[in-house]
């Protein structure tokens, strides 16, 4: 599509945006009497106006009745993931069972290692894409210490080629082809968080599988974000924050996926906790642990329910948007940035996008790095109204998400940025 450098082009686009007026079911921050520009859905998702009903009904039901409230009122809460999982099944590419929403991300990844993390002497090692965020990095070592490994030996890392920032998925296979067999587990994010890039989950997974080894997947940056078939591409497990693109608050609660032909698999250790033991008996109080039949039987602890009930209320918008015209609308608008900022970095280029230029190899997030006064230009933009993000040593992240940012939004970020670079 042939774009233009206008406000008035990028208005028009908004104005056939039949998504456009969902931005009004969030709070956004604004300065100076005027509503920000908010590209930072990669890091915390904007509220939606429903989120703080929904909480209230959870407190309302807590004031009412108590600890009865897992019954009564007007959603009782032992039931409560009932009501979460359909509406994450599209998001996910998942089937209800195969999806549970507890805990947070790091520790979702921990108990899924604790099943699909089983090393012997031969068959031990993780590979995982080089600069993993890092939290992924720590769980791999110490996972790997606590099974007796060195996790300079064990940890195997894929790095993109040299002079470059990208991971061949050429390169990734060849790794779990070079190391078929002692990889035990081959665990990527779905998007990398700092360049954007879209991995490809259902070769690396059959790679995976081909060599003998689980495959599993962190969605921080994917979830809601990207069209994920999970299920369908055979993945092992996965995990991912819903306080990103799922817009469920500071902390959020976390999702994980169990494909459901691992659901059974008696093989599987798995740490276990009363909330993962068959509803039918959890509160009979015995000693006697009967897994529930889905990925529920992963969960360990009481919901936090006022968690769930900020979760709900994002899910409940993404129902009614539609998770497809919402990833329709999220190439549009990465390909307008793609766009403006090609546009503006001429006749001299001032800084190079790292993220893929192929729409199906990045998600709404744009990373580029600043040839320049790198860290002077990103302190420009939150005076001027812009919330970008920074990540050492001279990368700016911006995503603009469909459920609220604009196309008239990206127009005047390149606007602005073009002066900022302009004067830098
Ligand atoms: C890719 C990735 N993995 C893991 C984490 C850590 O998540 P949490 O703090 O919820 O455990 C983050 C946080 O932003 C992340 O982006």
């Amino acid at each position: 599509m042939q774009h233009e450098f206008s406000l008035a082009y990028a208005q028009a686009l908004d104005s056939n945006d039949p998504l456009h007026s969902y931005r009004e079911q969030f709070y956004a921050p604004y300065l100076q009497g005027k509503r920000a520009i908010y590209f930072l859905g990669n890091s915390l998702g904007l509220q939606p106006k429903t989120a703080q009903d929904e909480v209230m009904t959870i407190m309302e039901g807590w004031a009412n009745f108590g600890v009865e409230g897992f019954f009564l009122g007007k959603d009782p809460w032992l039931n409560y993931q009932q009501k979460i999982t359909p509406l994450l099944c599209d998001i996910i590419g998942a089937k209800k069972e195969e999806l549970v929403t507890m805990n947070h991300l790091t520790v979702n990844l921990h108990l899924l290692m604790i099943s699909f993390y089983q090393p012997t002497a031969t068959r031990y090692k993780i590979i995982c894409e080089a600069k993993a965020f890092p939290s992924d990095q720590y769980a791999f070592q110490s996972q790997v210490k606590l099974h007796g490994f060195a996790p300079a030996d064990a940890i195997i890392e894929v790095h993109p080629k040299e002079g470059t920032e990208l991971i061949t998925t050429e390169d990734i296979l060849a790794t779990i082809e070079a190391h078929k067999d002692s990889v035990a587990l081959v665990l990527f994010s779905g998007i990398n968080y700092y360049t954007g890039q879209v991995f490809d989950i259902k070769s690396i997974t059959q790679a995976a599988h081909k060599a003998g080894a689980y495959a599993g997947f962190d969605l921080a940056h994917a979830a809601g974000n990207i069209k994920l078939q999970l299920h369908d591409w055979q993945v092992d497990f996965a995990c991912w924050c819903n306080y990103k693109y799922l817009n469920s608050g500071p902390g959020a609660i976390a999702g994980a996926f169990v494909h459901e032909r691992q659901l059974s698999n008696n093989v599987l250790p798995r740490l276990q906790g009363w909330w993962g033991n068959d509803v039918a008996n959890r509160f009979k109080m015995g000693n006697a642990f009967t897994p529930t039949a889905t990925a529920e039987s992963w969960a360990m602890s009481t919901s936090p329910m006022m968690l769930l009930a900020a979760h709900k209320a994002s899910l409940e918008i993404f129902a009614a948007a539609g998770f497809d015209n919402l990833v329709t609308k999220s190439k549009a608008l990465s390909d307008y940035l793609f766009f403006v900022l090609n546009h503006i970095n001429q006749p001299v280029e001032k800084f190079k996008i790292i993220t893929p230029i192929n729409p199906d190899e990045r998600g709404c997030q744009v990373s580029f790095s600043i040839h320049q006064n790198a860290k002077a230009v990103f302190d420009t933009l939150l005076p001027f109204g812009i919330f970008a993000d920074w990540r050492e040593p001279n990368v700016i992240r911006v995503a603009p998400v469909p459920l609220y940012n604009s196309f008239e939004e990206i127009y005047i970020f390149a606007e602005l940025l073009q002066q900022i670079l302009n004067a830098a």
